[in-house]
């Protein structure tokens, strides 16, 4: 059964537009970093603080095979960096997956995150003006990454229905 995988960087939406999706077309959905969580019993900063990110990229990509590797059909809503280790990018090329890249400008994400950062061990402790150039820089280092999924949406300015519409416009 192909798998929808959402994907993007930290505050574009992955889990409020798969949610919504979900209800849509009636297809469950996985946030990556919750079955990581319930899989370690750790919480994504307690991972990060416990064992280091490196670690986490491992973890994060066993998890990520075994979502694919699953027979039933689901939607995937990747962490942010998962596209970008441990060759993950070329798992969103795959035949059993339609792979959607959830783009948004550096001016949204910061808006986003800036209210919503404790969860995140990337930024959880920047300032405004750090985090503004550290979305700048890690967006640009990323791209390339979140250039290999199937196709993209612009979120920009969207509300989440106009963002899912978009969605089930490739889906047909
Ligand atoms: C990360 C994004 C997070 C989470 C972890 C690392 C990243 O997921 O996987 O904190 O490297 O961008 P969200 O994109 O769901 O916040």
């Amino acid at each position: 059964m192909k798998k929808i995988v959402l994907l993007g960087y930290m505050g574009c939406g992955k889990s409020t537009i798969a949610k919504t999706l979900s209800k849509n077309i009636g297809i469950p959905f996985v946030d990556l970093d919750e079955y990581i969580e319930k899989k370690t019993n750790l919480s994504i900063n307690a991972l990060f603080e416990k064992h280091g990110e490196i670690y986490f990229r491992k973890v994060e990509h066993e998890a990520f095979l075994e979502l694919l590797d699953s027979p039933e059909k689901f939607i995937i809503g990747l962490g942010g960096g998962t596209p970008c280790y441990a060759n993950n990018h070329e798992l969103l090329k795959g035949d059993n997956v339609v792979s959607i890249y959830l783009k948004a400008s550096i001016e949204t994400l910061f808006n986003r995150l800036s209210a919503n950062k404790s969860k995140r061990p990337l930024i959880a402790d920047k300032n405004d003006a750090e985090m503004k150039e550290f979305i700048a820089m890690h967006l640009f280092e990323r791209s390339f990454y979140y250039n290999q999924a199937q196709c993209a949406v612009v979120v920009d300015d969207k509300t989440i229905d106009q963002t899912v519409l978009d969605i089930l416009k490739i889906l047909a």
